[in-house]
């Protein structure tokens, strides 16, 4: 069986600001981090010629990838985060200042909810559908280096965990969900690699 191996992207200079969407560079953390993961990448597939790693068309996951060399790299834009349209750039705080309308319809439905001009939770679930198709026909092991949202909606297609639970399953960054499928089914096992 060919493991699939999920993880976030570092640390990025946004997450330390509080900011949601944007495109910014990794910090000195998110840095450690995307060292670690290129060392338990080789390790873990080691004699995994075929592998590969697909990021984002974003720089944070970019730069995580750039320390892990011996396999082709793959940017999705269906891999990028859900986009928070209006929203992008604020943190959750100014949000509920100045838009506490759409702070509230975002709390009530978080799935359903699409931020003005961005997306919703289930319009990233069905743009990851030619994603899931492709990583459904590899061979080779793949390691998906993404965002929050994105895995949200990518463990639970794997995981087999309802519509509704999506916007809520918990990512944490600088870990990594290894998912096994095989003919008995999906084994997970999962790697934190920092805090
Ligand atoms: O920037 C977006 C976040 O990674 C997604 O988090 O859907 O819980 O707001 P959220």
């Amino acid at each position: 069986p060919r493991p699939i191996l999920l993880t976030r992207h570092g640390e990025s200079k946004d997450n330390v600001r509080g900011r949601i969407g944007g495109d910014t560079a990794v910090s000195d953390r998110g840095e450690v981090y995307a060292k670690k993961l290129a060392n338990f990448v080789e390790k873990r597939l080691k004699s995994e010629r075929a592998a590969s790693i697909w990021t984002s068309t974003l720089q944070r996951t970019i730069l995580t990838a750039s320390p892990i060399v011996g396999f082709p790299k793959i940017q999705w834009r269906a891999l990028d985060e859900i986009n928070a349209g209006v929203c992008d750039g604020m943190s959750y705080e100014e949000i509920k200042k100045n838009m506490p309308e759409e702070y509230e319809a975002r709390k009530k439905d978080k799935l359903r909810y699409r931020y003005p001009r961005g997306e919703s939770y289930l319009d990233v679930i069905q743009r990851l559908e030619p994603v899931i198709i492709e990583l459904e026909r590899q061979r080779a092991p793949v390691v998906v280096i993404s965002h929050q949202a994105v895995l949200r909606a990518l463990y639970a297609y794997f995981a087999d965990r309802p519509l509704r639970e999506i916007p809520h399953i918990e990512v944490p960054l600088h870990a990594i969900i290894e998912i096994q499928m095989g003919v008995t089914g999906v084994q997970e096992k999962r790697y934190k690699l920092m805090d």
